[in-house]
């Protein structure tokens, strides 16, 4: 620390994307991480640094949400509310290794994740990339992937985000206001993030709303006393993507760039995402004394500390990770992949028992949009072209590591036909080529659903029906009277009433992976028995929002049928919790074994809900 200057110091708060700037900053040794660099652009800039002065080693950071899925031949596992459905810790944990794994061996060591906001209103584009609405659920998923991610051989820094309440924003739209009560913010969205310090995360980041007029960025109440003081939390706070020039230019909170950057620095933050003018700001702060050197340095310890911690002074060691770099999708992390696709998939009817379907020989049609579609199968986060066009450079495919659900059925079941039925995003329909193969077949499989056009950052939606001409493909096939059984891959729950009534059986995916079309294929011929439970409720109609299930009864809504709207039931098609499999359960026995709360318990309940 004695070695750096001011601006040094500065520059280890500040993290950029690797471009021909950030390569200046780093030959001068005036920036701390990059984030969301391509493998060439890092290799480049790791040469840079190396020569750079102090040698103090840069933090490249990644958004590796579901596997290190920006890489090409990176292993992308299903996307967070997949995994959720298993409600298996270990395996999260054993993914969050395996990531962290793939990170380090590409030189990475940093990743904004996991994502712990809840799925609080399903017409919110980001609800993919969360563990579902429940605060419990999410906390253990979450906890266990921050102890993969940073507690094996290969640790990195884990990123829970986004500090907080981020997905109970108004209407479901994107980083627009949150209106959260004491009670809601005690019980449900802290305990989150509590679950996530106490497994030790290193860093967190701040979300881009605002409450009670306040972004969290600059909520010095928020990340000072409550995420400092009151929950412990003594690592990083990086704020999200040049969340401080919003504040002027979007948020109109304060009056210039030069106010945002003080506010945002006083209010607790370490690192701040993409803004390039805070080296300025913060000079000429310190000159007017607005702010002082000493907090700097309190800063920038803490993000020293955390270098070290991570060995990165030591070069030798970050480099021998990288010989491992056969390792990079190999066969075991793509085992892994399939297991926790198989592990997440949620049976959500299955008339006469239809599945599984017991005889090889039988003949099948695979009908529709996403039987081969790699974008919507591996979901958000993983194909950077697709998402590229909004944001960045970084350039990912895959293609020729996914196994689609085609491909995956076919490896099963030889005598089965294919035709795309109709198109997800145009009002395209082959009806004659879909009837003449569904006609071929005993069985009619239909993979439908939805594709990241319909998910993401900024991708809210107010209807969640499934999109296209898909409902209209699904009544002329049931025109043909044959069993119809539906696979659904999509970002977040739809409006399935329709599939409910009239398809023989349904299998809820959510966006499974480079694995799926084996998992898939596998739970459809009975090699697996359908675990899943969901994470989420899913609604009969977008009226019906929000809908999770944990919300307080009033007067009129404790008892059946009260508490409905006039034209339709209250209740979720789909229940949180909900998933069948091929097994039958029968309870019986049960013993109560107290018929009364006692006086103590009942007042915990109600210090829970009250917020005591
Ligand atoms: C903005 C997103 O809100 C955040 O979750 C992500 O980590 C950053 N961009 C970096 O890509």
């Amino acid at each position: 620390m004695s070695n750096l200057t001011l601006e040094e110091k500065i520059g280890q708060m500040i993290q950029l994307e690797a471009n021909e700037k950030s390569e200046l900053l780093l030959k001068k040794n005036l920036i701390g991480s990059i984030l969301n660099s391509e493998k060439k652009a890092l290799e480049k800039l790791k040469q840079v640094n190396k020569l750079s002065k102090d040698n103090i080693p840069i933090l490249f950071a990644v958004d590796a949400i579901h596997g290190h899925c920006f890489i090409d031949g990176g292993t992308v596992f299903p996307t967070p509310l997949a995994m959720a459905c298993t409600w298996d810790r270990k395996l999260i944990e054993n993914i969050g290794k395996i990531t962290a794994k793939e990170m380090r061996i590409t030189g990475y060591h940093w990743t904004f994740a996991p994502n712990l906001d809840l799925a609080r209103d399903l017409r919110w584009g980001r609800v993919n990339e969360t563990f579902g609405e429940d605060t419990y659920l999410a906390g253990e998923m979450g906890s266990a992937m921050i102890e993969g991610l940073q507690n094996s051989e290969y640790p990195v820094i884990a990123c829970p985000k986004h500090f907080i309440a981020y997905g109970e924003s108004i209407g479901g739209r994107d980083s627009v206001e949150s209106e959260v009560s004491e009670r809601k913010m005690r019980t449900l969205f802290l305990p989150v993030f509590q679950r996530a310090i106490d497994a030790g995360a290193n860093s967190i980041m701040t979300a881009y709303q605002a409450m009670d007029g306040i972004p969290c960025t600059i909520n010095k109440k928020l990340l000072k006393d409550i995420l400092n003081d009151e929950m412990g939390f003594e690592g990083i706070v990086i704020t999200d993507y040049d969340n401080l020039s919003r504040l002027h230019t979007e948020q109109y909170v304060v009056d210039n760039f030069y106010e945002a950057s003080i506010k945002g620095f006083k209010a607790g933050n370490h690192v701040m995402m993409a803004t390039e003018k805070f080296m300025d700001h913060m000079i000429k702060a310190v000159n007017e004394k607005r702010i002082s050197i000493n907090d700097i340095d309190e800063v920038v310890e803490k993000i020293l500390t955390l270098k070290f911690k991570l060995k990165l002074f030591d070069n030798k060691i970050d480099e021998s990770f990288e010989s491992d770099i056969n390792q990079l999708g190999c066969i075991e992390h793509r085992e892994l992949a399939r297991k926790a696709s198989e592990e997440s998939i949620v049976l959500l009817k299955n008339n006469n028992d239809i599945l599984p379907l017991k005889h090889k020989e039988i003949k099948l049609s695979v009908i529709g949009p996403n039987s081969v579609d790699r974008v919507a199968q591996l979901g958000d986060w993983a194909i950077r072209d697709n998402y590229g066009k909004k944001n960045s450079e970084m350039g990912t495919d895959h293609n020729n590591t996914y196994v689609s659900v085609l491909d995956g059925i076919k490896s099963l079941f030889p005598n089965t036909y294919y035709s795309k039925g109709c198109d997800i995003d145009t009002s395209e329909l082959h009806l004659d080529e879909m009837i003449q193969v569904a006609e071929k077949s005993e069985i009619i499989i239909v993979v439908i659903g939805d594709n990241n056009s319909y998910n993401g950052e900024i991708s809210d939606r107010a209807s969640l029906s499934l999109p296209g001409k898909q409902i209209e493909m699904l009544k002329e096939l049931k025109k043909l009277g044959k069993p119809i059984i539906g696979i659904l891959i999509n970002g977040r729950p739809l409006i399935l009433n329709w599939l409910d009534e009239n398809l023989d059986a349904i299998i809820e995916c959510f966006n499974p992976g480079i694995e799926g079309g084996h998992a898939i294929a596998n739970v459809i011929s009975g090699k697996i028995n359908p675990s899943g439970k969901l994470p989420i409720s899913f609604p009969r109609h977008e009226g019906q929002l929000p809908i999770y299930y944990n919300q307080i009864p009033g007067w009129h809504g404790n008892s059946d049928g009260t508490g409905d709207y006039l034209d339709i039931t209250h209740k979720p098609l789909y229940p949180f919790g909900f998933g069948l499999s091929y097994s039958d359960y029968e309870y019986s026995d049960l013993i109560i074994k107290n018929n009364e709360i006692k006086k103590k318990q009942k007042s915990q309940l109600l210090s829970r809900v009250i917020g005591d």
